[in-house]
């Protein structure tokens, strides 16, 4: 169930925020304790009017959520049962209740609960951090025969993470409500299924109710919350930062278009012996891997295809029988976009800019198809470094590249047939790599930065008369290779 948690201040807000979200939600939590203009009455009204907004039953959460829990209120205990009370008698489905709140305290309204039907979710919070003993914490948390367990607890790295997959597994309640809230907890918001939880709490776009909330919409057409079950095969895009990542939207959204059912999600990932344990428990059949990581991986990996054996790093891992098989699908994305213009690479003569991890294999790829490439980058000693280890490889290349300089390229007497960049320059529609170097207008420019597609770099070439390749081609490019291997794991028809 995705469940809308509106951060508005007045009950006509949430309502507002119902009603513009209603086709992507089952379920709203009213968060009274945001609420700065409120009364009984309103509250008493209020599953009258959702069900007016809406024309539907929505199953109604109240909340009154203390501020050392990481929500505004500033009431007593007493307070805050009352308006519970208050909750209950309108015809709320839940109250959410915290479970360390003396049972004295809650048993008049544990008995209004159960005479009106409204079921209590026990609740603990941790804003910090991660309690100890998180098993036996949630076996214990609901105090009536039918309540709900939820532990809304902070992961502060990957390894926290595990622990709150590991008590997920290990505990016996069967209705619960599993939160890592934060950049390390998305995963129990995208993939709540697997952490045994029923709902996920989400806020509408601009606003967010706790830390990490996603929005409606997100859950429910990235993340088909609505179609998930605990068993689907898992995928996994692994970084730091991951956020940013358009590999969910590109790879769920193929899974939805194949009507595979496969689940596809972001892992903020600080350790990488942590992720393989994770990966592990999930399980995770196939991971896509971006910065930092590409490199480090590589310790965990069984099978090495030839791209990663040579450049060093692997953004794709699929699982096989017998351990991790690392591929780079960056040096054929790369080279896919560029082989529809051009028939052959073999002989062109390519400039590759900058010398860094991805130029790595851009570089070993042209100069396995044959190309002639030179390789210029800011600090000149790191290319040649790049250039004498490709040219090392066991598979010499016919044209070994080379190094090259600004002024060498400037009075050179041949033009280049294809131009790259491989810095990160013009990421955020800022710089150029080489402001020095002029277009004849014949050549190929191909930029590898695709926030924005549109970069000052292929901007100029494109005026020069270039034609241009943008960073985007190589990202769907390499994200269509990954994605033929995930598919096949995801339906069975992976060979080994
Ligand atoms: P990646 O793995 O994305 O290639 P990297 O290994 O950090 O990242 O390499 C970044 C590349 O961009 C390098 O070639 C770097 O040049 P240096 O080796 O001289 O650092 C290049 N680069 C980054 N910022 C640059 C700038 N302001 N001007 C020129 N080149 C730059």
């Amino acid at each position: 169930m995705i469940c809308l948690s509106s951060t508005a201040s007045s009950i006509d807000g949430v309502l507002a925020d119902i009603a513009g979200h209603s086709r992507w939600i089952d379920a709203v939590e009213l968060r009274i304790d945001l609420l700065e203009i409120w009364d009984s009455d309103g509250l008493r009204l209020f599953p009258q009017a959702v069900l007016e907004e809406t024309g539907r039953d929505l199953p109604l959460i109240g909340t009154v959520r203390r501020s050392s829990d990481g929500g505004r209120s500033t009431a007593s205990d007493g307070e805050r049962l009352q308006i519970l009370r208050t909750a209950v008698e309108a015809g709320f489905h839940y109250i959410d209740l915290e479970a360390d709140l003396p049972p004295d305290a809650t048993r008049s309204l544990e008995a209004a609960c159960l005479t009106r039907g409204t079921r209590i979710i026990w609740s603990l919070h941790d804003i910090f951090g991660m309690p100890e003993g998180l098993t036996d914490l949630l076996d214990t948390l609901p105090r009536t025969p039918d309540g709900i367990a939820k532990i809304a607890v902070t992961p502060n790295s990957t390894e926290d993470l595990l622990r709150l997959l590991e008590a997920s597994d290990r505990c016996s309640v069967r209705e619960r409500i599993v939160v890592g809230m934060g950049p390390f907890g998305t995963v129990t918001r995208v993939a709540p299924e697997r952490f045994g939880s029923f709902l996920s709490f989400c806020s509408v776009p601009g606003s967010s109710a706790a830390p990490g909330h996603l929005t409606p919409q997100v859950l429910a057409q990235t993340y088909r919350l609505r179609d998930q079950r605990a068993g689907w095969p898992l995928f996994a895009v692994v970084g730091n930062p991951v956020a940013h990542s358009r590999s969910p939207a590109y790879h769920n959204g193929r899974f939805l278009a194949s009507g595979t059912h496969a689940l596809y999600v972001p892992i903020l990932v600080d350790s990488v012996p942590a992720l393989f344990t994770l990966a592990d428990r999930l399980p995770l059949l196939g991971i896509s891997v971006t910065i930092p990581h590409k490199q480090e991986v590589i310790k965990h990996v069984a099978h090495l295809s030839p791209e990663v054996a040579a450049t060093g790093a692997a953004n794709t891992l699929v699982r096989a029988p017998d351990g991790w098989r690392g591929l780079n699908t960056d040096v054929l994305g790369f080279l896919a976009p560029l082989e529809e213009l051009v028939e052959s690479l073999e002989g062109i003569r390519a400039l590759v800019l900058g010398a860094g991890g991805a130029s790595r294999g851009i570089v070993f790829g042209l100069a396995r198809a044959g190309a002639i490439v030179s390789v210029h980058n800011r600090t000149t000693a790191r290319a040649t470094t790049l250039c004498d280890e490709l040219s090392s490889l066991p598979d010499a290349f016919s044209h070994p590249p080379v190094t090259v300089t600004a002024a060498e390229l400037q009075n050179a007497d041949q033009r280049m047939d294809v131009i790259i960049n491989t810095t990160s320059l013009g990421m955020n529609g800022n710089g150029d790599p080489a402001p020095w170097l002029s277009f004849h207008g014949s050549e190929i420019v191909y930029d590898i930065v695709y926030t924005p597609p549109q970069t000052p770099f292929i901007m100029r070439a494109a005026e020069a008369g270039c034609r241009v390749i943008t960073g985007d081609r190589m990202f769907d490019a390499q994200a269509a290779a990954q994605f033929e291997l995930y598919s096949a794991l995801a339906t069975g028809t992976a060979d080994g």
